[in-house]
């Protein structure tokens, strides 16, 4: 069986893409992780991809005067890895209509909030500000409506009388590190209904 070669763009961290790599490590995945792609040179997910023996590439945006210059830059990476699917995941650069046109039905984000609700920045405080019980993340397709795409996986968390943003963040990251690698499977499996995930116990 050979598997999708898939890309991963990251801005930081990379907590989502590590969870996901890790996952495709596994031969059994019908994924296999081909690049890790950063707009920020400095992004902590880079030393942690190359640890796992996948290529790595950086795109600077701050070198491009414009969106589509950026977004022209970053297809050269992509191309050459053979990129299949694109998984987003803390990637914070809002995506033009021309791009996401490019990888349309084969791009994936994850969101921390039960979208539709709380699409942006801040979900967390959005979230308190708005007295809710629950919080969650979203795994979506992406589409040229920002946050908006075809929900592929919600995972839910309770939410505290004393919480704040960190401790509310810090209850929902846990959940999207199971519900994105999830989901990928599914949808490289050509399983595209919705998942809902609970927190363990
Ligand atoms: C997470 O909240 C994720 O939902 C959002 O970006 C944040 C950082 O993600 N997309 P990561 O730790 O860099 O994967």
């Amino acid at each position: 069986m050979s598997r999708t070669r898939v890309a991963i763009l990251i801005s930081g961290g990379g907590s989502n893409m590590l969870a996901l790599a890790r996952d495709m490590v596994d031969p059994g995945h019908p994924g296999t992780a081909c690049l890790v792609l950063s707009n920020r040179p400095d992004a902590g997910g880079l030393a942690r991809a190359a640890e796992l023996g996948i290529a790595t590439a950086v795109v600077d945006h701050r070198g491009f005067a414009d969106r589509a210059g950026f977004e022209a830059a970053m297809m050269a990476p992509l191309r050459a890895s053979g990129a299949e699917v694109v998984c987003l995941a803390g990637f914070m650069r809002v995506l033009t209509p021309g791009f996401i046109a490019q990888w349309t039905g084969r791009m994936l984000n994850i969101h921390p909030s039960i979208l539709p609700l709380f699409p942006g920045l801040h979900t967390h405080a959005q979230c308190l500000a708005a007295g809710m019980a629950v919080h969650g993340c979203t795994v979506h397709e992406v589409t040229p409506d920002l946050d908006a795409g075809p929900i592929l996986g919600q995972a839910v968390v309770p939410v505290a009388a004393d919480d704040t943003d960190e401790t509310l963040a810090a209850r929902v990251l846990p959940l999207e590190h199971r519900l994105y690698p999830a989901v990928l499977r599914r949808f490289l499996a050509g399983n595209r209904a919705p998942l809902a995930l609970f927190p363990e116990g």
